[in-house]
């Protein structure tokens, strides 16, 4: 065989190939036996092998994995991948259902119906139809490069199909969707760790999430991953339906889920959430539930999103998972702020495909209105990734009369005083941080992944630090050095060094992350975010009176109340202090950009207007746009309120689009802002 015509030859293996894992992964209809298949492959290896000149990144053989990795590095999404507000009856798709209806002034409206597969979100770039990037979901923003793993897939498509007669895919394409372990695949896998003396993988989802964070590819390369396309980002020339844009994907190579379908109102919504529910117990994969999404990708931009969510869509969620166990004691766990949470310790029970031993019981009032006592039989719930739930006792296996449950008087770490907060339900430690569990667990959420994200700094070396004295507030974690690092327990000396890289990495945090990690009360990333953009200083943040921070977009008055306590607290502003000693230094933030329904767009505000001025302008710059002071041409929008002059004048002039207060405040409400 001479140059040219082994040329030939491996163009044509790869084809064959190719067409064949299209038949199998994507028609799910074989064609040829495995043998014949092998067989190929290895004629193609051995070509490869002796004419290294024409190897490919897309060649079917390169699923074996290359070299393993130091790390991975951040993706952005450039599009931020969001995630779905869930219902859990059939009440609330009515409801979603009515409020799509009223959104888009309808009487009806077509949805696709998915199943939910349980697996890890994945997002897909190809550039002219090659495979460029694999990214995780991360936070929505920031994702991880998974790239070398999932090149190791052989369901995902290396390189597009070109169809005969659909349209052809743009030059660059994003395609989203979840890479999943079927059943069959999760089963086997376990099978042969249990065989090897390996340590079982728990569920299927845990699987497949671990197998995509491996460093080494050829590693998830032996891992049986599946994956299903969900969605297209929007793309020059794609399909006003999503549906249809599903179908484009199909033939373009991606496996789309065969269950999928078109369903019109929430009857069509609800009938399929049955027949799936049906289904389940038969699929070759886990699903956790349906999800419905608008059909029409108009109609889907007309309602937008709300926070993290959009409005079109929802996941209708198959009901928890329930088992019954021995609740051997009730137990009491103190959290960052104090809380002092009643905790069930029981007989280890294996509930939704994990083995749960420990189960929240809430508070005192929900232990007594359930009427919990040691020793009792109890259902243990497990929804999603939701925290275990002792949902109810089984009274009719109780044994005798067991004693009530009693909230103690005292913390059982420090010692301190118990109390209630007046008209709450939750029993709090009084001792703040002097308790060395509030301490480490508000040094565990600092240096949480939404918070510092410090890799190396687990919440089992956090009670290490606490515990041993080297640690006691979140400022301190700086002044740690590798001595004392080393000295640890099970740290050697390269775990202290990334620790101490790490620490370093983490001092130039955004400012919305830093306020996050602060862990004022009720002030989660969303709030934080808020709070981060409105002020851009933490100087501000800190002197704000408690009315400017009711300006603050989403903000009402008790957590702008917890706000403002915290920075009055001399032992906050102290850590603040200290970090910044320590040459921690956080960065403003900008608004994001993107995916922002008024990106683009320029406002002018004039005359009297119900909100304060500056509410309207925070408002509108959290939804993309910029306020500006002047009517010119390329002002997109003036809002006008009572006895607006002469920018009014100016605005009909030059024919530019004027909205009084009402028509604002509708506005606001159909992209969720809170008024
Ligand atoms: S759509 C804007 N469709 O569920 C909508 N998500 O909270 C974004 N998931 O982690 C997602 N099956 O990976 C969509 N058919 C499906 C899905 C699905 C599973 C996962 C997704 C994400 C979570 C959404």
């Amino acid at each position: 065989m001479n140059k040219a015509q082994a040329e030939r030859r491996i163009n044509e293996l790869r084809a064959e190939i190719d067409q064949h894992d299209y038949r199998y992964y994507v028609l799910d209809a074989p064609s040829v036996p495995d043998a014949e298949y092998d067989r190929l492959m290895r004629e193609l290896q051995a070509l490869e092998h002796d004419y290294p000149e024409f190897s490919s990144a897309e060649s079917p053989t390169q699923r074996v994995g290359g070299e393993p990795l130091e790390g991975f590095a951040e993706v952005r999404h450039e599009t931020p991948m969001l995630s779905l507000a869930n219902a859990f009856s059939e009440e609330e798709i009515h409801q979603f259902h009515d409020r799509v209806l009223r959104g888009l002034e309808t009487e009806h409206a077509d949805y696709v119906a998915e199943p939910k597969l349980d697996g890890v979100a994945i997002a897909l770039r190809y550039r002219d139809g090659r495979l460029q990037q694999a990214a995780t979901r991360g936070d929505g923003v920031t994702g991880e490069d998974v790239t070398s793993n999932v090149r190791t897939i052989a369901a995902i498509p290396l390189q597009l199909r070109t169809p005969r007669v659909a349209p052809a895919w743009p030059a660059t394409l994003e395609v989203r969707g979840e890479i999943y372990m079927p059943l069959a695949g999760f089963i086997q896998y376990n099978e042969k760790l249990k065989k090897d003396g390996g340590k079982e993988l728990v569920n299927p989802r845990n699987a497949a999430a671990g197998s995509l964070r491996q460093l080494d590819p050829r590693l998830t390369a032996q891992r049986p991953l599946a994956f299903y396309a969900y969605s297209m980002v929007a793309a020059e020339g794609m399909p006003e339906s999503h549906f249809e844009a599903l179908a484009l994907l199909k033939r373009w190579g991606f496996p789309v889920n065969p269950e999928i379908q078109r369903v019109r109102d929430a009857v069509g919504c609800l009938a399929y959430y049955r027949a799936m529910a049906e289904k389940r117990p038969n699929l070759p994969y886990d699903i956790d539930g349906v999800v419905f999404k608008l059909d029409d990708r108009e109609q889907q931009s007309t309602l937008g999103f709300v926070s993290r969510a959009p409005r079109w869509a929802i996941a209708q969620k198959f009901p928890a998972q329930e088992e019954i166990t021995r609740l051997l004691e009730i137990d009491v766990q103190v959290g960052r702020t104090g809380t002092i949470t009643p905790v069930a310790r029981l007989q280890p029970v294996f509930v939704g495909g994990v083995t749960v031993t420990n189960a929240t019981l809430h508070n005192l009032d929900e232990i007594r209105r359930k009427d919990v006592r040691a020793g009792d039989w109890v259902v243990v719930r497990r929804a999603g990734d939701v925290i275990p739930e002792v949902a109810r006792v089984v009274i009719e296996r109780r044994e005798g009369d067991p004693a009530e449950f009693q909230m103690p008087e005292h913390c059982p770490v420090c010692g301190s005083a118990v109390e209630r907060d007046e008209g709450e339900a939750a029993f709090r430690c009084t001792g703040g941080l002097f308790c060395a569990a509030q301490r480490t667990r508000s040094i565990q959420h600092f240096v949480s992944r939404k918070a510092l994200d410090i890799e190396g700094l687990g919440e089992k070396l956090v009670v290490q630090l606490v515990e041993s004295g080297l640690v006691h507030s979140v400022a301190d974690i700086y002044m740690l050095t590798r001595e004392q690092l080393t000295g640890l327990e099970r740290m050697g000396e390269k775990s202290a060094d990334n620790l101490l890289a790490e620490l370093d990495r983490s001092k130039t945090p955004d400012l919305d992350r830093l306020l996050y990690a602060l862990g004022i009360r009720d002030v989660g990333e969303v709030t934080a975010r808020s709070l981060a953009l409105h002020f851009k200083s933490l100087d501000k943040i800190m002197q704000a009176n408690e009315e400017e921070l009711l300006d603050v977009p989403d903000i009402g008055p008790v957590v702008a109340g917890h706000v403002h306590s915290f920075f009055r607290e001399p032992h906050n502003t102290d850590v603040i202090a200290q970090l910044e000693a320590a040459g921690v230094r956080w960065q403003a933030v900008e608004s994001a950009g993107g995916e922002q329904p008024l990106d683009g767009q320029t406002w002018v505000l004039t005359g009297t207007l119900g909100m304060p001025r500056a509410r309207a302008k925070n408002l509108l710059e959290a939804l993309g746009a910029r306020v500006s002071g002047s009517v010119s041409a390329k002002t997109s929008v003036v809002l006008a309120g009572e006895a607006a002059g002469s920018k009014l004048r100016k605005a009909k002039k030059l024919g530019v689009e004027v909205i009084d207060e009402a028509a604002f405040n509708r506005l606001l409400e159909s992209y969720g802002s809170s008024l």
